[in-house]
């Protein structure tokens, strides 16, 4: 059997308060397995973040994880201590944060972040810790590694900063990274070579969770993708055919935004409207309001997730129909 190591299955997150109670993660099945990179994307604020937040097991009161399972190589993370979790993150289970700056301590060295990592998971000295940092720091491609590690984060480009967050994630070698979009900030260039770094990561055994708003480096990274919207996953494929049969309107608006800015001179396909406040989700299909296709039932019933062909779950009451013209 193909191990998984990453498994999702209905996790709910919700927030509750005086204004009253959402749900930015809302039965959420995802899984990574063994050897893979699997895409996480969908419009800001539709809960990517959220989602990756409750496998380090990082959600904070207010928020609180109501339902579901996470596994990681079988083992049932809800159910373990914050001690027990603790010892897990960085070890076998690493995130890249979206704001390297926030993620990074401002008053201590780079390079000096990354040992401390290494001497929190492993049984090394001080300065075996400092060798190991120093290594990581060159197989991220840190130029003049020797020096950088003395930087302190400000003092480093947003490139290079990314870089060391990377490192840090790496360093211990674990199961599952996650890497919340990693490459936002970055030029084009730097970009390239993050997503190249990725795959030599996995090639080397850590399964990757890549977020991203941006479906072109989705489709040259992964192996997998998962759209979400509002919450809910409401498209999940192997990568050609997400990009080849998309079935969701959502998905093809998405990728439709992307396609037409590709064709100059002619108007760019937006999808109209926006992500609906989440406590105050409408009644029915979340994507209702935006969608050509919507009908009076998909304004009453909220779709399930139905199948768009082998491994292609969908949720959508008029998958793959063509939109009227
Ligand atoms: N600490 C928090 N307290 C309350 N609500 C929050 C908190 N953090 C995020 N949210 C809300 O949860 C929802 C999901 O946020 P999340 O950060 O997961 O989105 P995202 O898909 O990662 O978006 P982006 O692409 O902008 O990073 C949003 O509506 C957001 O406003
Ligand atoms: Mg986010």
């Amino acid at each position: 059997m193909e191990q998984k190591t990453l498994e999702i299955s209905h996790l709910s997150v919700s927030f509750s308060s005086w204004r009253g109670t959402f749900t930015p993660v809302n039965d959420v099945s995802l899984e990574v397995r063994a050897g893979e990179i699997v895409g996480l994307v969908g419009e800001s604020g539709c809960g990517k973040s959220m989602t990756a937040r409750a496998v380090m097991g990082l959600i904070r009161a207010p928020g609180k994880v109501t339902g579901g399972r996470i596994t990681l190589c079988g083992k049932d993370l809800l159910g373990l201590s914050e001690k027990e979790m603790s010892r897990l993150r960085g070890a076998e289970l690493s995130m890249v944060f979206q704001d390297p700056m926030t993620s990074l301590n401002p008053v201590v060295p780079v390079g000096r972040q990354v040992e401390e990592t290494i001497l929190l998971h492993r049984q090394v000295s001080r300065e075996e810790a400092r060798k190991q940092a120093a290594e990581i720091f060159e197989e991220v491609g840190i130029p003049e590694a020797e020096k950088r590690i003395r930087c302190y984060p400000h003092e480093l480009s947003g490139g290079l900063r990314q870089r060391v967050m990377i490192a840090m994630a790496m360093v211990c070698r674990p199961r599952l990274l996650i890497a919340d979009e990693p490459t936002t900030a970055l030029d084009v260039i730097v970009e390239a070579q993050i997503l190249q770094l990725m795959r030599r990561m996995r090639d080397q055994g850590t399964s990757i969770l890549f977020i991203s708003h941006n479906l072109g480096a989705v489709a040259q990274l992964c192996d997998y993708a998962c759209v979400m919207y509002a919450g809910q996953i409401v498209e999940q494929a192997e990568i050609c055919t997400l990009f080849d049969h998309p079935a969701h309107p959502y998905t093809r608006g998405l990728l439709g935004a992307v396609a037409s800015l590709h064709r100059r001179g002619e108007t760019l396909d937006t999808i109209r409207g926006s992500v609906p406040a989440l406590n105050r989700l409408p009644a029915g299909c979340s994507f209702a309001p935006r969608c050509d296709l919507c009908d009076e039932r998909c304004m009453r019933e909220t779709p399930a997730m139905t199948s768009a062909g082998a491994g292609h779950p969908v949720r959508c009451f008029h998958a793959g129909e063509e939109a009227p013209v």
